[in-house]
């Protein structure tokens, strides 16, 4: 009985267990650390359809590409939206900041022209000519679903 010990004794054994219990907690961070960053979804896991980007592309051609230019490359004083503006300007930061931008700012002075969905179906097609691959699934337009997608450099 812990009564019986020594003095001192009980509070060793419980430092003890507070010190195994510390390493254990660790070690699960780490673990769960782990299993987090091999399941990150990124741009270039096949976020988007070929069909969401075929329907992005008409809308881009028709208020996009007069500034930003046919190919997203950019145009005089308008950005370049795809190579360098997501290979290092938006490298991790989830694919939601950089469609926030569009929802909020684009076309200039008129935010919010398309629904959230058309500006993810835009976004599909950015990513398509950036030489991310298509998938399966669409491109959802809401932050939730955009805000699990890292924009990542190219591999
Ligand atoms: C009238 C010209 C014009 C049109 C039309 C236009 N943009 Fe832009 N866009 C700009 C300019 C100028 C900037 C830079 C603004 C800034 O950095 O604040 C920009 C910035 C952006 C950015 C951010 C780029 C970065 O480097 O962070 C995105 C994304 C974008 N535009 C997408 C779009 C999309 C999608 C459309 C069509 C729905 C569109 N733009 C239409 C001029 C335009």
């Amino acid at each position: 009985m812990w009564k019986h010990a020594g003095p001192g004794s009980f509070a060793r054994n419980a430092l003890a267990a507070v010190g195994v219990a510390a390493l254990l907690a660790t070690s699960a961070l780490a673990a769960n650390a782990a299993a987090a960053n091999d399941a990150e979804l990124t741009i270039f896991d096949g976020v988007y359809t070929d069909e969401q980007a075929d329907r992005g592309k008409d809308m881009f051609a028709s208020d996009c590409a007069a500034c930003h230019g046919n190919t997203a490359r950019g145009g005089p004083g308008s950005p370049g939206l795809i190579a360098f503006t997501l290979d290092s300007k938006y490298a991790d930061q989830p694919l939601s900041a950089y469609w926030d931008f569009m929802v909020h700012n684009m076309p200039p002075g008129n935010a919010g022209w398309f629904t959230d969905q058309e500006y993810a179906d835009i976004t599909a097609y950015l990513l398509q000519l950036h030489g991310a691959p298509a998938g399966e699934n669409e491109l959802e337009g809401t932050e939730e679903a955009l805000s699990q997608i890292m924009i990542v450099p190219t591999p």
